[in-house]
C-alpha cells in the first residue's frame, strides 16, 4: 500500500493512526503504519516530553507524529483561571444536579482532573511544540484551523511536514494557503470533531481542492475496503482515529467503557458540543442526552464547555457511571468488536485492501496485479 506520500515518510502502509495513547502510536509504526500521538490533552510538557520518549523508544525506528491544537489567532495572557471565570453559574448548577441525578462521586480531594483539555491554549500549544521540535518527529498535524506560519516555517526548517483536519473543501484551500503539505479530509462519520460533510462526497473534493497537495481520507474507515475506497477517491493515504480506541494497546482506563464501545453500534454516536463546546461525534449517552434535553442550558462555546465539563468527564470515567459513560468515537465503533493488537488491525487493514484491489481488478477485467 504505497503513495507517494508514503514513499516520502519511509513507511510501508499509508495508514495513519491518530491515537492519544503512546503505546498505539508506536505499535502502528511498528507494524509498518505512521502512529501520531494526541498532544491536546497534555497539559504538562514534561508529561508530553516523557511519551515522545516512549513513543520514541518503542517504535522501533519507525516514522511517527504529533498532532497538536494550534491556534491561528494569538490570544496574549489569557490563563485558565480567567475562561474559568466566563463560565455561568447556571451551567455549573445544572453539571452538578446531572452528577448528583446519577449519584457520581466526587475526586478524592487533590485528585486532578485526567480530561482538561488545555492544549487549545497559546502557552499549553506553545509549550507543546517546544517540546515537540526537540523529538525526531516527522509531521506535525493541527487539529482545528490553519496552524500559523510561524509555526509552518518552524516545522519545515526541521524537515517536519505538517498537515492539517479540513471537514470542507474550503478549510482545505485555506490550509493549502497557509503553505501545509497534508490535507487531513475528515468526513462526518468521524470520532471527535466533525463537519457536517460525508467522507464519501469530501474527499474527492478536497482532493481537487488543494491537488497536487496530497489528500489522507479520513471518517468512517475500519476495513481495508474502505482504505481502498478512500486511495480510490484520490487519497494518498489513510488517517484512522476510532478503531484504535479498542486495541489491546490502548489505555482507556476503563475496562466498562471498552465494553461499551465493543457493543456499541454503529448508529450509537451523536455529534454533540457537550464535550468541547464544538460539534464533536461521541458515543450517544445519558450525558449528551441530558445536554440535548430542550430543559439544558446550552453548551458554552470553546474552550468555556470542555473547561466546564472537565472535572464531571474525569469523575464519570474514574467510576465508571454506565449510562453517562462515554469517549469521542466515530461510526466506525459499530465495527470495533473485539479487542485486537494494533498489528492484527494493520494486517487486517492491509488484507481487506489486498481483497478489494483483486475485487476490482476482476471486475475490470483484469487479472490481479
Ligand atoms: C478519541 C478521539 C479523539 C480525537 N482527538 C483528536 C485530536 O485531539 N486532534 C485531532 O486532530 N483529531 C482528533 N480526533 C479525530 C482523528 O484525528 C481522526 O480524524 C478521526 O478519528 C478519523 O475518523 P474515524 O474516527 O472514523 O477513524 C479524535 C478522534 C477520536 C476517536
Amino acid at each position: 500500500m504505497e503513495t507517494e506520500l508514503s514513499q516520502q515518510l519511509g513507511i510501508e502502509h499509508a495508514l495513519f493512526g491518530f491515537t492519544p495513547f503512546p503505546a498505539v502510536a508506536a505499535a502502528i509504526s511498528r507494524a509498518g503504519g505512521f502512529g501520531v500521538l494526541g498532544a491536546v490533552r497534555y497539559t504538562a510538557p514534561d508529561e508530553l516530553a516523557r511519551d515522545l520518549d516512549l513513543l520514541e523508544r518503542h517504535a522501533g525506528g519507525k516514522p511517527f507524529g504529533l498532532d497538536v491544537v494550534m491556534p491561528a489567532r494569538k490570544v496574549e495572557g489569557v490563563t485558565e483561571a480567567d475562561v474559568e471565570a466566563m463560565i455561568p453559574a447556571a451551567h455549573r448548577g445544572f453539571v452538578q444536579d446531572v452528577l448528583a441525578r446519577y449519584g457520581v462521586p466526587e475526586l478524592a480531594e487533590g485528585e486532578a482532573s485526567g480530561w482538561r483539555i488545555t492544549g487549545w491554549m497559546e502557552e499549553v500549544a506553545r509549550n507543546q511544540l517546544d517540546v515537540a521540535f526537540e523529538h525526531p518527529i516527522k509531521l506535525l498535524a493541527n487539529a482545528l484551523g490553519s496552524p500559523p506560519a510561524d509555526i509552518v516555517a518552524r516545522a519545515h526548517d526541521r524537515g517536519v511536514l505538517v498537515a492539517a483536519l479540513a471537514g470542507s473543501a474550503e478549510h482545505a484551500r485555506r490550509h493549502a494557503a497557509a503553505g501545509i503539505d497534508v490535507v487531513v479530509a475528515q468526513g462526518y462519520e468521524a470520532g471527535g470533531h466533525t463537519g457536517e460533510i460525508g467522507s464519501m462526497v469530501l474527499v474527492p473534493e478536497v482532493v481537487e481542492a488543494v491537488a497536487p497537495l496530497p489528500v489522507l481520507a479520513a471518517g468512517g474507515i475500519g476495513s481495508g475496503e474502505q482504505v481502498a475506497a478512500g486511495l480510490a477517491l484520490g487519497a494518498q493515504g489513510v488517517w484512522l482515529g476510532s478503531l484504535w480506541l479498542t486495541t489491546e494497546e490502548a489505555d482507556l482506563h476503563s475496562p466498562a467503557l471498552t465494553r461499551k464501545l465493543l457493543a456499541a453500534g454503529s448508529g450509537d454516536t451523536v455529534r454533540s458540543r457537550a464535550l468541547t463546546g464544538k460539534p464533536a461525534r461521541q458515543l450517544r449517552t445519558e450525558w449528551t442526552d441530558a445536554w440535548d434535553d430542550p430543559a439544558a442550558p446550552g453548551t458554552l462555546p470553546m474552550p468555556l464547555q470542555g473547561l466546564l465539563v472537565a472535572d464531571a468527564v474525569s469523575r464519570i470515567q474514574k467510576y465508571e457511571v454506565g449510562a453517562l459513560l462515554g469517549t469521542p468515537v466515530g461510526q466506525i465503533v459499530g465495527r470495533m468488536t473485539s479487542e485486537r493488537s494494533v498489528r492484527a488491525v494493520v494486517d487486517d487493514l492491509t488484507r481487506g485492501f489486498e481483497r478489494a484491489v483483486t475485487r476490482i481488478n476482476r471486475i475490470a477485467g483484469r487479472s490481479a496485479p
